[in-house]
């Protein structure tokens, strides 16, 4: 019985490891992700996802979450939703109960009060004393950036289905109604059963401007371990953008295929992901820009 699941960043172990427990016992890929992603939402400790993210410019936290079914490519995303701890449970939602893609803010927040998800404060204390201190910063010209640590999530069932998916609340201090690439198909996410999956985790303006995880599915389509497709795609889109604008920010990819192998890339140090599969248990690895 083949199956894997990976994610970005060492906060998803417990997700990874809860989303390997559903796929042991023959859990579905799209449950899996949805799974994993809660984890790290719920978490307060994660300031960059869900519960205890870090706020606008405004003081409101405004998440984005997506997930998209590689059997038939169908695709549930949500942006800029203020007030609902699980914004992966809402884009499930998008993809399983309307026939559309994304729902974006007042829109997302009635959808989601209409499907019973319950209205949540998401602020905590440590993270309001966090953006204060960042604000003071801003004003005195200081670097203030801070976020977009994703997480992204691709996972394989034992039915040869897969799935992907993300959720963040972005980078820190964003302009008020600011979407990155998370919630956008192909920019922070993508996934076919007939190749493999990838998610991404870092600047979103600068992620979405090479649709990353679709050539990394391309990549892997053609032939590409999922190590080396992630390596070429997060190369190339940091290429492409220094080449145009002198400056790239930093951004990590992790990808999957359709046969139980994965691996990951990013163009900075420190980047981490945790994976699990019917070969080994779940772990986390560091990897080498
Ligand atoms: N990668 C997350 C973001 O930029 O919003």
């Amino acid at each position: 019985m083949i199956w894997s699941t990976i994610a970005t960043w060492e906060f998803s172990l417990q997700g990874v490891s809860a989303a390997a427990d559903m796929l042991l016992k023959g859990g579905r890929a799209l449950d899996a992700v949805e799974e994993a992603a809660i984890y790290t939402e719920n978490d307060p400790s994660v300031n960059t996802v869900g519960y205890g993210g870090i706020p606008n410019i405004e003081g409101e936290i405004e998440l984005d979450a997506a997930i998209m079914d590689g059997y038939d490519l169908s695709i549930g995303a949500v942006a800029a939703v203020k007030g609902y701890k699980n914004p992966i449970c809402i884009a499930h939602k998008v993809l399983t109960e309307t026939p559309h893609n994304i729902l974006v803010g007042r829109g997302a927040e009635e959808f989601a009060a209409k499907m019973g998800f319950e209205k949540t404060i998401l602020l905590t204390e440590e993270v309001s004393k966090i953006w204060h201190k960042k604000k003071e910063d801003l004003k005195a010209g200081k670097n203030s950036i801070i976020g977009h640590d994703t997480i992204g999530i691709v996972a394989l069932d034992s039915k040869a289905n897969m799935a992907s998916g993300t959720s963040t609340s972005g980078s820190g201090l964003k302009y008020k109604g600011r979407v990155g690439d998370s919630p956008l198909v192909g920019s922070g996410f993508y996934v076919d059963n007939s190749v493999g999956g990838a998610t991404a985790t870092g600047l979103g303006e600068d992620i979405m401007k090479c649709c990353t995880c679709f050539y990394a599915v391309e990549l892997m389509r053609q032939g590409y371990h999922p190590k080396e497709a992630a390596e070429i795609a997060v190369k190339r889109t940091h290429t492409r953008i220094y080449e145009k604008t002198g400056k790239v920010g930093n951004m990590a990819l992790v990808c999957a295929d359709n046969k139980g192998n994965f691996g990951g890339a990013a163009n900075h140090k420190g980047f981490t992901y945790a994976a699990a599969s019917y070969k080994c248990k779940p772990e986390i690895y560091e990897v080498e820009p």
